[in-house]
């Protein structure tokens, strides 16, 4: 017999394989059991959806011995028939014939008992957290909103490009790259230098990416429009709550464009990937809205009700300065913008999301254009509430002379970038582009505070198990 999933059962209308008085076989993991006199209910989740199927036992000889083993946790298969449920809150249970046990749980050790466990304690069973409701429920968001990114920009025409995770260059020159060498950490001590370089394997010093801009731009100005959707790895020792030293970041980048495009394009992918969260995946963002933002659908809709606000970094700055806020970073004109300024730009003062842009030259990495008079360049960070940044992005330096001053002035050494001053040396044109926190996306779309509950094995200092 064929297995159904929960979400089929429970769709509403049964139909196709699954009807009413029809026989199912349905496969899981026990959430809870309730004993009465002379059946048993069991709660059966198979992480297909929100909702667990209620699974009625009655207490006969053959079925008890099966019962006695099932306690929460447990994984096993249910063999039943489909009827509708006396019980509110659901429309259909299952009658059950036979069971077959896969997996027993000792109720002793198995630390998810009905109870409402902490973020932080959960934290430290990452391993077995997907059990849980808010996480199940988190982690198919996340594969919804992976597949929200693709059909975005397929739709425009954008080619979905792979660019490498191993590089020898540091895009956002911050110098917060992880090492990566094969070399035994005794043997490398022992070399000098030039002896190092030359026994690693790539003959030259070796990195985790921390973006893959520098090479999907090389591909933009092939193919016109590309995207690049993969880990990045930072090892800024920022233990905030938005910070994770392996993060997937989306990074689309276009040819032929400007700054305004770049916002533009920034503006309707949130929209965009907003807008599919509220129209699939309602069911688990009720859960978010009912337990962690009791504001969260108000303000999902609201982001959608008007255009972003635009402003530029030194209106910014004034609009700070004039609020009269005892910030914990003072703002100046030069400054660069801190999560307090973010959150106080689209919380209070704007009430929506808010893309700054044109921002001083000194605080922004050697790629972004230099606009006219010198001073700014053609960033734009986009803001929402809660969080802040989600994404950062630019119009790229496209003359050969102006890029290779920046860098200079940067201390970057041009050699290890031959390869990306080329696309400059022949047929260069204006472009942009910009990269999205897919990890900060998915805390503006659950309310979720913490970075380490929307990524399944998070990565933050000092913390690496599983
Ligand atoms: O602003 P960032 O550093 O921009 C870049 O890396 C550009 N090369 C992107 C581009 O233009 N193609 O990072 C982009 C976004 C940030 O806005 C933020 O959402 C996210 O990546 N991000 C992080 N997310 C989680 N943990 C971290 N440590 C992050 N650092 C950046
Ligand atoms: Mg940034």
């Amino acid at each position: 017999m064929q297995r159904t999933r929960v979400k089929d059962v429970l769709k509403g209308e049964l139909g196709g394989q699954v009807e009413m008085g029809g026989s199912v076989l349905l496969k899981g993991w026990v959430r809870t059991r309730r004993d009465s006199k002379e059946v048993s209910f069991l709660e059966l989740n198979d992480g297909s959806c929100l909702a667990n199927m209620q699974v009625v036992v009655d207490h006969s000889p053959e079925l008890l011995s099966f019962l006695e083993r099932l306690n929460t946790g447990a994984a096993c298969a249910v063999q039943g028939e489909i009827v509708a449920s006396p019980a509110a809150g659901q429309q259909w249970e299952v009658r059950v014939s036979g069971f077959t046990i896969y997996g027993e749980a000792d109720p002793e050790t198995y630390p998810l008992q009905k109870k409402r466990h902490s973020d932080e304690f959960l934290r430290t069973i990452a391993h077995l957290r997907p059990r849980t409701n808010k996480y199940g429920a988190l982690l198919r968001i996340r594969s919804e909103m992976a597949f929200a990114v693709h059909s975005f920009f397929r739709e425009r025409g954008f080619a979905h490009v792979h660019t490498p995770i191993l590089t020898g260059s540091d895009c956002e020159g911050a110098g917060e790259m992880f090492r990566v060498s094969n070399l035994e950490p005794a043997l490398a001590a022992a070399l000098s230098p030039v002896e190092r370089e030359a026994a690693e394997f790539f003959g030259r010093p070796a990195n985790l990416t921390v973006s893959g801009q520098l090479e999907a731009e090389m591909l933009a100005l092939a193919l016109g429009k590309v995207y690049t959707f993969g880990p990045t790895f930072r090892a800024e020792n920022s233990n905030t709550p938005k910070h994770a030293a392996e993060f997937w970041m989306v990074e689309p980048e276009l040819a032929f464009a400007d700054l305004a495009e770049d916002m533009d394009l920034a503006e309707a992918f949130v929209c965009a990937l907003v807008r599919h969260a509220l129209t699939h995946c309602a069911e688990d963002l009720a859960l978010f809205a009912n337990f962690v933002d009791k504001t969260l659908l108000g303000t999902l809709t609201g982001l959608l009700d008007k255009p972003f606000v635009r402003l530029p970094h030194a209106e910014a700055i004034r609009v700070l300065l004039a609020s009269g806020r005892d910030f914990e970073f003072p703002v100046h004109a030069g400054s660069d913008l801190q999560t307090e300024h973010e959150r106080f730009l689209c919380e209070e003062h704007f009430r929506c999301p808010v893309i700054v842009y044109n921002y001083p030259k000194d605080i922004k990495p050697f790629y972004m254009r230099v606009n006219d008079g010198g001073l700014t360049v053609a960033a734009m960070d986009l803001l929402v509430p809660r969080i802040g940044e989600l994404i950062g992005g630019s119009q790229r330096e496209e003359r050969l002379d102006v890029l290779e001053s920046r860098m200079a002035e940067t201390g970057l050494p041009t050699e290890p970038y031959w390869w990306y001053l080329d696309s400059r040396r022949f047929g260069s044109v204006p472009h942009a582009g910009f990269g999205l926190g897919f990890e900060r996306l998915l805390m503006l779309v659950t309310g979720i505070a913490n970075i380490r509950d929307v990524i399944p094995f998070p990565r933050t200092p000092r913390n690496l198990e599983f």
